[in-house]
């Protein structure tokens, strides 16, 4: 039995809030990304990137409010290379018992050339604005965007102007995703073999995924002395997204034997997190995505079913359980009762408060009516779905009738309550989908575009509920809503208006989306 406590240790910075927000139609609202922070909190993590406090007023409460709340994290705001950007990510963060700025700039030829510097006065921007954060904070990140395609020689200069000036975490994003695992753990090698000072810092790697090679590269940089991991839960980040958080620290838990690294990660947490990023975020995980997709752990094949009922070892590398899957999939029915709710809920990882429990417990009541059984999975949209509501949403769907049949056009008959004033509508369309969203559409027209519609089905059965996502496109505006019901109409027609409830809010909140997140890349 290895000592785990010798090993070194491997700091997991997780970016889900801000890199991985920031994929488009990924927005949380404030109380999601309350709730996420505190439970990669629980969960271990030893830094959370928490937000982009300059990008909007939205982000600097967020990341001034988990600064506020976070336990043992060290709590992470970003920066662009400037002392506006500093200051404002440092009045954020400094409320957390151990705050960081992390401050970047795009140091690759192609990124250079956007705020249109030379070599040499990039160099001063860095020094600058480092040794400006660093008076600031005492725990300093910083980054040269598109690291790895840097020149080698100007990568060196410049890591060794931050360490300089003061910066304490030296991170190597491999922002286009372009790196291969060999050339990762060079790049690494390489740095700690050539700038002075590098052994006295810490290294991080934060890769992403558009060659599928992220985990694979962030761990090749861990092997060459790398010891921090930047990485979002399911891999949620833009285009192909981040390294996946769940990834890493399950083969350095699993492969300890070839990777004898040490997190400080409670693994029977990640199913949890995995679920609730996938609710909040509107990013469904693929079906056999790697530890936390649905099929994970599922054996199909009789051979493999065979196998695993003699020797569970026969095809499984980790156990169901290790990252927080119960598998005794109890099911509940109409019977049971609030406490059996309250601790399977316990069991699935919510802890709900008295109120929020009695609204589940109502809905988990209507639902065991129209359903012979309610599994897991049912409990766990039940409960997403009830996250999706809020108090001071504009619209709440109050009846819905569709007339339905197989020569169109389909009809449909609603109830939407505005601003608490009940609005009686019908509507016709292609479909009875259409026929409701028209219905909507006529009370609350709007130009936004539907850009997705998807529909998964919870459980097995014709009985079984559907969740729904509703991805909508206004003026660069990007939101997401979601709901779950036995009635996939019903579900569509809550999900579409989840998402334009959504889009009220960022209308008061942002001008069309010129606001610096999107632009951000240019680093100025
Ligand atoms: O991918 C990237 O380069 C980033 C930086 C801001 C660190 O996310
Ligand atoms: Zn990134």
């Amino acid at each position: 039995m290895t000592d785990k406590s010798a090993q070194p240790r491997v700091l997991i910075f997780d970016t889900t809030l801000r890199d991985g927000e920031q994929s488009p139609g990924a927005t949380m609202t404030h109380d999601e990304k309350l709730e996420i922070a505190g439970l990669l909190d629980e969960m271990g993590v030893d830094i959370i990137e928490a937000g982009f406090p300059i990008a909007s007023e939205g982000d600097f409460a967020a990341v001034t409010e988990i600064a506020k709340r976070a336990r043992t994290s060290t709590i992470c705001g970003l920066a662009r290379a400037q002392i506006k950007d500093i200051d404002r990510c440092w009045e954020a963060v400094k409320h957390a018992r151990s705050p960081r700025i992390h401050t970047f700039i795009g140091t690759s030829p192609l990124h250079r050339a956007i705020p249109n510097l030379d070599m040499d006065q990039m160099a001063e921007r860095i020094h600058q604005t480092v040794t400006h954060a660093r008076n600031l904070c005492d725990n300093v990140q910083w980054s040269p965007m598109d690291a790895t395609r840097t020149e080698h020689d100007y990568l060196c200069r410049v890591v060794e102007i931050a360490i300089r000036a003061g910066a304490t975490t030296i991170n190597i994003p491999d922002t286009v995703g372009y790196t291969a695992p060999r050339e990762s753990a060079a790049l690494i090698a390489m740095l700690l073999a050539r700038v002075p000072g590098a052994d006295e810092i810490i290294f991080a790697t934060h890769c992403h995924n558009d060659l599928g090679m992220a985990t694979a590269n962030a761990l090749a940089a861990v092997e060459a002395g790398a010891r921090q991991i930047e990485c979002t839960i399911n891999g949620l980040g833009e285009r192909a997204g981040n390294t996946a958080l769940e990834e890493v620290v399950m083969a350095m838990k699993v492969r300890n034997d070839i990777m004898p690294y040490a997190t400080r990660i409670d693994t029977t947490k990640i199913m949890n997190l995995s679920r609730r990023v996938a609710s909040v975020s509107g990013f469904p995980v693929q079906f056999n995505k790697a530890i936390v997709g649905k099929n994970a752990f599922l054996h199909e094949s009789g051979i493999h079913q065979d196998g695993v009922l003699k020797n569970v070892e026969t095809f499984e590398i980790m156990r169901p359980e290790d990252i927080g899957l119960n598998q005794k999939n109890l099911t509940m029915g109409k019977h049971s009762g609030r406490a059996a709710l309250r601790s399977k809920l316990k069991e699935l990882g919510y802890d709900l408060a008295d109120n929020q429990l009695n609204d589940v417990f109502i809905r988990f009541k209507a639902l065991a009516d129209r359903k012979k059984e309610v599994y897991d999975d049912d409990l766990i949209a039940l409960v997403a779905d009830e996250a999706t509501m809020d108090a001071h949403d504009h619209m709440v769907l109050k009846r819905l009738r569709v007339i339905s049949g197989t020569d169109g056009p389909q009809e449909a008959e609603m109830t939407l309550a505005i601003d608490g004033v009940d609005h009686v509508i019908d509507a016709t369309g292609d479909g009875p989908v259409d026929a409701a969203f028209n219905c909507v559409k006529m009370l609350f027209p709007h130009k936004a575009r539907l850009q997705l519609y998807q529909v998964a089905a919870v459980t097995e059965g014709t009985d079984a509920q559907a969740t729904v996502t509703v991805r909508l496109e206004e003026e660069g505006r990007i939101v997401t809503g979601q709901s779950a019901d036995t009635d996939t109409i019903v579900a569509s027609t809550k999900a579409y208006v989840n998402a334009l409830n959504k889009l009220v809010v960022r209308r008061q909140k942002t001008a069309p989306d010129t606001d610096v997140k999107s632009v951000h890349y240019a680093g100025e």
